[in-house]
Order: structure tokens, then sequence, then C-alpha cells
């Protein structure tokens, strides 16, 4: 299936923290990527601002190397590549004074071009950024202004960060990004949910068991430890993606496929979380060692911490669709595999026709893989083919994208490239709205709190394992358990 590409406008893409590691691994080479596609047009510029003093082809180099880095195999293509660095300059500026701020305003000056604001950059600074591109003569009535998390690192700190913007630019010119929202299959989610007749009449408690939430990473956070260690799981993983997952499941069908119906929509997922009391229904959990690889506490080099590299909820949504059907997230580092799935647990058969003989069966599981080998499974219950009488089994009805729609590498978008277009296209639905941020917050607070003074540490668990023992219990005791963390 070839997809379709539709070039968006000219550009002027605005990078701050341009040297940095996430305009150097994700953002340049989705944009070359999207150059490479069609969609992104050479007339557009790419301005990467940045502390370190380069001129325009010292950037170059570095960029190139990126692209041979990270653009992906056979994806480096001289010529082309060649175009896209052309479209490349730099500008050496200080984020926190007034040093070259001057001389950004004049590489913009007279360009008609619509202009974007990306923030890749620690979260301190993007009020004084946003208040220099203000006051430098840089904003134009078009602007656009792209920010990732963290925002905040709590309610109150995300209100502050909310309102600080809004005095700057209107909400329609911010581009909260959670790049999970990004990811092919998430968006298959809302077609599968509001393209198909077949889900909705059972898609509530009624028919639902529960709905389990995973992301599992086999990385640890060596190398990032100071950063991950001030915020764990909960703050990492939990507060954004794995809420923004939940609430693309649970939300009602918003009236039109518009960013702010169903932003609403989310919103009113994320008020009517229970909210949760003490630690009964959360279990924290910090990897140890394994064969000379560092645990947690050697990778946060703070051997006293208290901060979670996995932790698993029970979060039960009050309202009258989920009532009843509980929702397991979970989230970890150092676990067996890399795996990202949502997996919706129908109820048992009301009644059972079938002798014990014919063997026993689960129910059906709709899982949405978001990685690896992004797809759909319905997991159903079958006759065993062969003249053994009648014997039950279960088969995963399949739909893995790249061989159902014979996706390769440049019709299957990564998620920044995806986004970065919805921003130039000024297509706000993949992007957070600031009271969806405070939402998430208010509901995770408490739990952060309650972690944050509980007498208990974190429960130790093995590197490449599926999580503390108490994390299978959380499951059990409701008589459930967790689907296998497999590749
Ligand atoms: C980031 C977190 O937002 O998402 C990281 O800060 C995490 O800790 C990453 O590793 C996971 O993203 P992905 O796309 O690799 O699943």
């Amino acid at each position: 299936m070839v997809s379709r590409v539709i070039p968006v406008e000219p550009f002027d893409l605005v990078v701050f923290g341009g040297t940095g590691d996430l305009a150097r691994r994700k953002l340049l080479p989705a944009l070359y990527r999207r150059m490479l596609a069609g969609q992104a047009q050479p007339g557009s510029r790419i301005v990467a601002v940045g502390r370190r003093v380069l001129d325009a082809d010292g950037y170059r180099r570095m960029a190139e190397a990126s692209l041979k880095e990270h653009a992906g195999p056979g994806a480096l293509d001289p010529d082309r590549a060649a175009a896209f660095l052309d479209m490349l300059d730099y500008v050496h500026v200080d984020a926190e004074g007034e040093g070259g701020w001057a001389s950004l305003a004049d590489r913009l000056e007279g360009s008609e071009r619509m202009r974007i604001f990306y923030l890749s950059v620690v979260p301190h600074l993007f009020g004084p950024i946003s208040e220099r591109v203000a006051r430098s003569g840089c904003r134009t009535p078009d602007t656009r202004l792209v920010v990732e998390k963290p925002l905040g690192r709590d309610l109150q700190s995300a209100q502050v960060l909310n309102r600080r913007l809004a005095t700057l630019f209107e909400e329609r010119q911010i581009y909260r990004i959670d790049h999970y929202l990004g990811k092919e299959t998430v968006q298959n989610l809302m077609a599968l949910r509001f393209a198909n007749a077949l889900f909705e009449p059972i898609w509530n408690a009624r028919h639902v068991d529960h709905v389990q939430i995973t992301v599992a990473e086999r990385v640890g956070v060596g190398g990032r430890g100071a950063y991950y260690d001030e915020n764990g799981a909960l703050r990492d993983m939990m507060q954004n993606h794995l809420l923004q997952l939940l609430c693309l499941i649970a939300m009602e069908p918003p009236a039109h496929f518009e960013p702010d119906a169903l932003r609403d929509e989310k919103l009113k997922v994320l008020r009517s979380l229970k909210p949760l009391e003490g630690l009964g229904d959360v279990v924290r959990g910090q990897y140890l060692g394994i064969n000379g690889e560092a645990g947690y506490l050697e990778d946060a080099e703070n051997p006293r911490s208290r901060t979670e590299s996995f932790v698993a909820i029970k979060a039960e949504i009050a309202n009258w669709r989920w009532n009843g059907a509980p929702f397991y997230l979970r989230t970890g580092k150092r676990l067996r595999t890399r795996m990202s799935e949502i997996a919706v647990v129908f109820k048992d058969a009301p009644h059972s026709i079938f002798p014990e003989s014919t063997g026993s069966t689960g129910p059906n599981v709709l899982a949405i893989r978001l990685q690896p080998d992004e797809g759909i499974t319905l997991r159903l219950t079958i006759k065993e083919p062969g003249p053994g009488g009648m014997r039950l089994c279960e088969v995963p009805l399949d739909m893995t994208f790249a061989e159902t729609l014979g996706a390769d590498g440049l019709s299957m978008p990564d998620a920044y490239e995806r986004l970065v277009m919805d921003v130039i296209r000024g297509d706000q639905t993949l992007f957070m709205r600031g009271d969806e941020v405070e939402a998430a917050w208010r509901w995770i607070d408490p739990i952060i709190a309650a972690a944050e003074t509980a007498p208990e540490r974190p429960q130790p668990y093995d590197s490449y394992s599926s999580g503390p023992e108490d994390a299978l219990m959380l499951m059990h005791r409701d008589g459930r358990r967790w689907r296998a963390l497999t590749a």
C-alpha cells in the first residue's frame, strides 16, 4: 500500500537545543526523512540554535554525522542529503541572556514563511526562551511554539508554566508533545474504535473485564541517571505516556476528529480517574544489577535513592462506561523485553456449552501493539483442526501492520516525523492541551506524595525480569494476570 504524501508549506523551523541529543537523534533524521518522502520542501529552513559557538558549516557537519547514524539503513543518499544540509543554518544564542537574539531576529527577518520555535531544551528554559522569542521581535501572529515533557514536575509547576506560556502565546499556537501520541498504532487505536461499528457496543465494563497497558523497556537509566532519579517512572512515563494511552482507550467518541473535540473527551477521562489514597494499588520497584551491569542505585549515582524504575498501578475510572473494569498500568526499565502494548481483556463467555474435555481457553483479548512490530491481534477460540473431535484452541487474528499493509520504513513514519509535520500543518489533534497536562498531574501528585513519604523502599527486581513480585500480586489478588512480556 503506497501512502499519499501531501507536501507541506515551506517553513522556518528554529530548533533551540539544536546540538542536543533529541535534535541529533530524532528531529534532524525525522525532517530529513520527510524531505525524502517529498513532504518537507527544500525551500524550507531549519535554524539550529545552541550554546556552542559554531558556524553553519560546522553545524552541517554535525548534522551529517547524525543523519549517518540515525536516519535509518540506506536512507543517506548523498545528493539528497546535501540538499537537506543546505536547508540548515546555525545561530549561537544565549537562552537566558541577551546574546545572539538580534542575529536570530535578523536571520528570520523578511521571511513570510510560517515560523516554528521548537524548544528541545531543559524545561527551566521554556519560560525564558519563550519570553525572549516574544521580546526579540521573532514572534509573528502565526508563530508556533513546541515544548515537550516534562511539562512541570507537579500540578503547581505545570500551572505556573501554562500561565507563563499563556501570557505569550495563544493556546492554538502551543504544541505540547507527547511522542506516544505520534506512534502509528496509537492513531490506529482511534481508527479501530471510531471507524468500525463492531467494537463500540462491547467497549464498556459490561463486556470488558479489564484493560492492561504495558510500556516495558530493556534499557536501564545508565547515562541519564541524574535526570531520571529526579523523576522516576511516575513522572517520566506514567503521568504522560501511559495516561494518554488510557485516555484514548477510555474516552467517549468525540463528535468530530478535531483537536478540541478529542482533547475535551480525553480531559473528561482524566477527571474521572478515581483518586488513589495511599499506595494500596501501586507497586514500585528498582532493578538490581546483573553480571557486571549496574543496578538502579549505581546507575542513579545515589545509593540511597528511593526513586522507582518500575511502577504498576490499578486505576479505576468512575463513570458509567468503565465502572467495574479496572485499568492496570505498568511501566519499567530493564525488563525482560521491549514491549508496549494495550490489551483489552473481555469477559469470559457467560456459559460454556463444551465439556471440560474439549480443553479450556481464555477470554477474548484485543491487543494493540505499539512496539515492536506494530499491529493489532484479536485472540479468539476456535476448534482445533483435524478429525480428533471437538477440541478448542486459541488463535490470534493477527494484523501486523508491516505485513498487512506492506509498510516499509518510509511509509511508516517515526512519531517525530508525524508530529513535526502536524505542527507545520497546524494540526493539534495529537498534542496535549494545557488543561489535560494539569488534570494528569492532579491525579498523579498524591501518588507521588505517598511514594515519597512511604516508609517502604521500592521493591528490588531482577534485571530482565517481569518486574517486582508485588506487581504480579496486584493482578493475582483480583484473580487476573499480566500478559507475558514477549517480543
Ligand atoms: C521518554 C522517556 O519520554 O520515553 C524515556 O523519558 C523513555 O525514559 C522513552 O525511554 C520511551 O520512548 P519509546 O518511544 O522508546 O518507547
